[in-house]
């Protein structure tokens, strides 16, 4: 078997003889049946990344060569992989694929249970507002699919979000409500999260100066740790559960999504939980070559480790998807932002920087960086075909340029073409010298379009557990442990000593911190 860092010198020297998208489609007659891939209502087309076929079958053969086929199945068989937890991984089996017989039961009676509760609050009609208390995992998820189910579903209630530790946060969340038509919902897989603590301190206080000790029937928990949320003051009886095998981050589809449950309706929660389950036998079954949570990833790991770019811009072209960036952050950059691998062996170039923004309005702010900047970035747009807007004209506009981005980063512009076009308005020679460079446009640059359907709750899921995928298969050829998140502690310990020392004696710190602390001391 070659070894997988052979398999990177096999790639290297396929990058090496220039891989130019344009011409692929000229020299590969079959290349859009092999690069579009489809599963439902979404299709992938990867023909615009600059891999050629041959490319291609060296990144699959890397992905055996990592034995994906294995980790696939030690994975949906909820074997402990997240290893330095010592957990399974098993979000799939909220969705109903995967898992045990014994996981299975417990997920569908707390979807049942989830179902019922959310249908009594609608049927009920006290309940006018909903206001969701998490952050990270416990808010990203539920504030990304509460914008793209409006697309397709009503929202019966007026639905905010407290993640933020800035008072901003939960005073714009509760501005404005009236405490017996709201319903608080606090979200946290760990209950030590501060912020959501402190918000949802925030939360009960409102409640409580209206309602006394009745507050308790309007404040609900979902969290892995019952007991803290008991010790935090939670009714028994109010709260939902969900388990150390579904991570922060991939935890939308169990209790945490009950907010969404509510404001939507039972009946839309389990059309996204059925389009995340068809992406999963999809990604369970499929062979590799048409595999697109495969494809995606390969295609990751050809534009980090073998062309060398440091990130992926996701670009949707739906206002109603416009977190998706923001949701990605967290899903890539905490599972796959890692500098050890699984065996405490120093590793690089796993996860590139997530970012991006809603088309069109990146069009106006960075795409010129995208276009002419260097290194640019490979970029995955991600489009609605049906126009649930109603608004044909703007949504025709909106498609237009999404695809004439991807053309235009591929072909460019050479600088022949601009020596005509300036020649033809018959500016000099001198002129033409130094100006035609600046409006060259070098093209070539990497992107895979995302199609859905429409932004249905299932199409939503399909979209969603991709990704997901997406980001196991990166983290097996990588070889780090995408389930779990350390670099995030000490930030978070070194901030409760800070905050210990604006009231007190200061600790000891750096000379910049030192002077940061004092200067809060002396405002207060
Ligand atoms: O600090 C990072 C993190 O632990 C994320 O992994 C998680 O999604 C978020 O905080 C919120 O955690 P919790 O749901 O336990 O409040």
């Amino acid at each position: 078997m070659t070894h997988f860092r052979d398999r990177f010198s096999e790639l290297e020297t396929l990058a090496t003889q220039g891989v130019v998208i344009a011409d692929l489609f000229k020299i590969e007659p079959g290349r859009m049946d092999n690069f579009l891939m489809h599963e439902g209502p979404l299709r992938a087309d990867f023909s615009k990344q600059a891999i050629s076929q041959q490319g291609k079958d060296a990144l699959i053969n890397l992905a055996r060569d990592r034995r994906l086929g294995d980790w696939r199945s030690r994975f949906f068989a909820g074997e402990k992989i997240n290893i330095s937890e010592d957990r399974a991984v098993l979000h799939p089996a909220l969705r109903g694929v995967g898992g045990s017989e014994g996981v299975q039961k417990q997920v569908t009676e707390m979807r049942t249970h989830l179902r019922r509760f959310a249908r009594k609050i609608r049927r009920d009609k006290t309940c006018k507002s909903v206001v969701h208390i998490g952050i990270g995992g416990s808010d990203l998820g539920p504030r990304l699919v509460a914008d793209a189910l409006a697309a397709s579903t009503t929202c019966e209630y007026d639905l905010r979000f407290a993640e933020n530790v800035d008072g901003a946060s939960i005073n714009d969340a509760l501005d404005g409500l009236e405490p017996e038509s709201t319903l608080v919902v606090v979200v946290s897989k760990s209950f030590t999260t501060q912020e959501t603590r402190m918000n949802a301190n925030a939360a009960r206080d409102w409640l409580r100066k209206d309602l006394g000790e009745k507050a308790a029937n309007n404040f609900i928990a979902v969290s892995a740790n019952r007991e803290g949320a008991i010790e935090f003051g939670i009714a028994e009886d109010q709260i939902f559960d969900f388990w150390d095998w579904v991570g922060g981050r991939y935890s939308v589809w169990s209790a945490v999504g009950l907010s969404l449950q509510i404001a939507f309706g039972p009946d839309a929660f389990d059309e996204f939980l059925a389009g995340a389950a068809a992406m999963d036998t999809h990604f369970r079954d499929a062979p590799f070559e048409s595999n697109i949570p495969v494809m995606m990833a390969l295609a990751g790991v050809w534009n980090r480790n073998i062309l060398g770019y440091t990130s992926l811009a996701i670009i949707p072209y739906s206002r109603r998807l416009r977190k998706l960036p923001a949701f990605l952050q967290q899903l890539e950059m905490e599972s796959n932002g890692k500098r050890m691998d699984r065996d405490g062996t120093a590793t690089d170039l796993t996860c590139p920087v997530i970012w991006g923004d809603e088309g069109t309005n990146g069009q106006h702010a960075f795409f010129q960086w995208l276009h002419q900047g260097t290194p640019g970035a490979p970029v995955d747009f991600v489009a609605v075909l049906e126009d649930h807007e109603k608004r044909p004209d703007h949504h025709a506009a909106l498609l237009a340029n999404c695809f004439a981005q991807s053309e235009a980063l591929m072909l460019g512009k050479p600088e022949h073409k601009v020596r005509e076009e300036l020649e033809a308005r018959g500016h000099n020679v001198d002129f033409i010298s130094r100006i035609a460079p600046q409006k060259t446009f070098p093209g070539n640059r990497p992107s895979t379009t995302i199609t859905l359907d429409e932004l249905s709750p299932s199409a939503l899921g399909h979209l969603i557990a991709l990704y997901e995928h997406k980001v196991f298969v990166q983290g097996v050829i990588w070889n780090v442990n995408s389930f779990d998140q350390w670099g995030v502690e000490l930030g978070k310990v070194l901030a409760k000593t800070i905050l210990k020392d604006f009231g007190g004696e200061v600790s000891d710190h750096d000379p910049s911190t030192l002077l940061l602390i004092e200067m809060v001391k002396q405002e207060y």
